[in-house]
């Protein structure tokens, strides 16, 4: 099927849409990016990713080409023009085309910044198999560069971390840096032990995920004891449970680190909880 996307100002045929080879988001990785998921044919917490995506910008000294208003629109759009119940949106900005090859930033009088958004269609995304089956993970050094705060396109190092989970014979790996887990590759990893639930601050050093934002607010107003600060691989193959939060994954159970299986080595009851509140609530709040 061919999907309709959006590319600076048009609604296309994905097979017609095109980008400049002298794009700054394909020749130096100058871009950033969003990913929204969709249940039931609407946006979840499009307001959080809007305010993230406002804010990898500014930090870039990157000019939004439409306002979030009108990012509000198009993304309902192609939800319409696609019709997709459940799955993702991804939006991309990079910082333009000027017309050649320089490290320099153009003049952002002279080249506007690139948009384009694509939907992906992922029915059953809310019913997950790995929901039930919880994930495996293997644990990698962090060598990604130090703004990881800024949702930038630079993902060559998450993908071969993924590669390296993957030829590891796991789902997934995550990040170590001092000795002490940052992130998975794509998500923001947690630990579960004596009923607290334990996550990395925020800091340049992760993502300020939008769904961990989410479900870090559902687990205070559930009475859960929240402690936001960094914890070892020792720790958390030592918890009861651990799970990774991602617009992708929602809420996702991790049951076994570096081949040492968590508890009794199945889903823990906390993270299968949050996963259970936040679809609940993020349906209730979808636009
Ligand atoms: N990834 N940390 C990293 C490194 C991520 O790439 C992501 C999201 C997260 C979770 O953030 P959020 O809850 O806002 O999705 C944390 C997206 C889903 C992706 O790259 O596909």
């Amino acid at each position: 099927m061919t999907r309709t996307v959006y590319v600076n100002g048009s609604y296309l045929p994905e097979t017609e849409a095109t980008v400049s080879i002298f794009d700054r988001g394909f020749l130096m990785a100058d871009g950033v990016y969003e990913v929204t998921s969709v249940l039931g044919g609407k946006l979840i917490d499009f307001g959080g990713h809007a305010a993230r995506l406002e804010r990898s910008l500014s930090e870039l000294d990157m000019a939004s080409p439409v306002t979030m208003a009108a990012l509000l629109e198009i993304h309902r759009e192609l939800v319409r023009l696609n019709n997709i119940d459940e799955g993702l949106i991804y939006l991309q900005i990079t910082r333009g085309n000027p017309g050649d090859r320089d490290f320099a930033f153009p003049d952002p009088q002279k080249t506007p910044s690139t948009i384009v958004l694509f939907t992906q269609a992922k029915p059953g995304l809310a019913d997950s198999p790995a929901a039930k089956k919880g994930l495996r993970v293997i644990s990698i050094d962090d060598i990604r560069w130090g703004r990881r705060d800024i949702k930038t396109v630079q993902l060559l190092y998450p993908s071969m971390g993924k590669m390296m989970a993957k030829k590891a014979g796991v789902d997934d790996a995550w990040f170590v840096e001092d000795g002490k887990v940052t992130e998975g590759t794509s998500n923001n990893a947690y630990i579960v032990k004596g009923g607290k639930i334990i996550t990395r601050d925020l800091s340049s050093d992760i993502l300020h995920g939008i769904t961990r934002a989410a479900v870090l607010r559902f687990a205070r107003e559930a009475q859960m004891e929240v402690e936001e600060r960094a914890f070892t691989v020792a720790e958390a193959q030592g918890a009861d449970e651990a799970y990774i939060t991602s617009a992708s994954a929602f809420v996702l159970p991790v049951v076994e680190i570096d081949g040492v299986a968590l508890g009794c080595g199945t889903p823990g009851p906390v993270a299968t909880r949050l996963r259970e509140i936040y679809l609940d609530e993020s349906r209730k709040a979808a636009v």
